[in-house]
């Protein structure tokens, strides 16, 4: 197994890609704390699951806007295990709307659990990490690089989430600890179920004819890449957004919609 003996935090790990992440993270030997905001009943399951493959897992509810709650998080890590291994910052949330319509509160909330949340927990995992090699994964997203309708607020915490990941690569270096993104193409999960709305399988149709491997993502096959990231066999990549979308961004504009593959 690629993470026996490892310790590992994946925030938003009640559902979506995060929990994919959690479990994926056991089935290569690490025990995991899972982390939820308000869906108890899905953390426990989530739990469950890792137990059923013979790891250790730990509930840790937490709402990452509050400083106070990211604190004790990882005070109750430190308590049960005295240390962390591997730390993935997953969990998120925006208002989707145009940047002209964005009021005050969008802004703050989705820059205090992208941004600030993600250095405060940084400076809270890495000591939990100190003498041994440690990753710390962030999730970053596909419209970064790209323009996505009503994304633009997320899609700036989102880039500074990636510029902290090279910052932090550069520093935590010399401590062995690695700091990589995944930047996910288009994942079947809640999130992209609420952003789609009733467009949603139109939508993934039109995935499927735009992706050149064929289909929409699934948590799955983030997570699989998270197991690469977390493990030895990624130890000299730091600093990196990985892509994982199937080919999606390849593709431009409606070239392939008209003239067919
Ligand atoms: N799905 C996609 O197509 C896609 C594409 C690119 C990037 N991503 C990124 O991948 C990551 C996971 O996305 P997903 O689609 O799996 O999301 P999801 O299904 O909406 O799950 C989000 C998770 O984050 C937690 N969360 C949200 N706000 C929180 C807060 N204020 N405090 C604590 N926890 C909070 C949620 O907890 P509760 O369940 O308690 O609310 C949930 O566990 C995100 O960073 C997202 O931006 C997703």
């Amino acid at each position: 197994m690629l993470l026996a003996q490892r310790k590992a935090l994946v925030t938003g790990s009640s559902r979506g890609i995060g929990r994919a992440i959690a479990i994926a993270l056991a089935r290569e030997g690490a025990d995991v704390a899972v982390h939820y905001r308000r869906q108890r009943a899905e953390a426990e399951a989530v739990q469950r699951e890792i137990e059923a493959l013979g790891r250790q897992a730990l509930i840790l509810e937490a709402e990452l806007e509050s400083r106070e709650a990211v604190e004790e998080m990882f005070d109750a890590v430190g308590d049960a295990w005295g240390r962390l291994d591997i730390f993935v910052a997953n969990a998120a949330a925006s208002a989707f709307k145009p940047i002209l319509e964005l009021k005050p509160h969008h802004l703050e909330r989705t820059y205090r659990l992208l941004v600030e949340n993600f250095v405060f927990s940084v400076q809270k995992a890495v000591p939990l990490m100190e003498g041994r090699p440690g990753r710390i994964l962030t999730v970053s997203g596909h419209g970064v690089h790209f323009t996505l309708p009503r994304y633009g607020n997320i899609a700036a915490a989102k880039g500074a989430v990636e510029t902290l990941t090279r910052y932090l690569a550069q520093e935590l270096g010399p401590r062995q600890i690695t700091v990589n993104a995944i930047a996910p193409g288009v994942i079947a999960t809640d999130s992209e179920a609420f952003y789609m709305g009733e467009k949603l399988a139109a939508f993934n149709a039109a995935c499927e004819r735009a992706t050149p491997l064929g289909r929409v993502g699934r948590p799955e096959d983030v997570a699989d890449v998270a197991v690469f990231l977390a493990s030895d066999w990624s130890r000299f990549i730091t600093g990196q957004v990985i892509v994982v979308d199937g080919g999606l961004t390849l593709t431009s504009g409606p070239f392939a919609e008209v003239l067919g593959r």
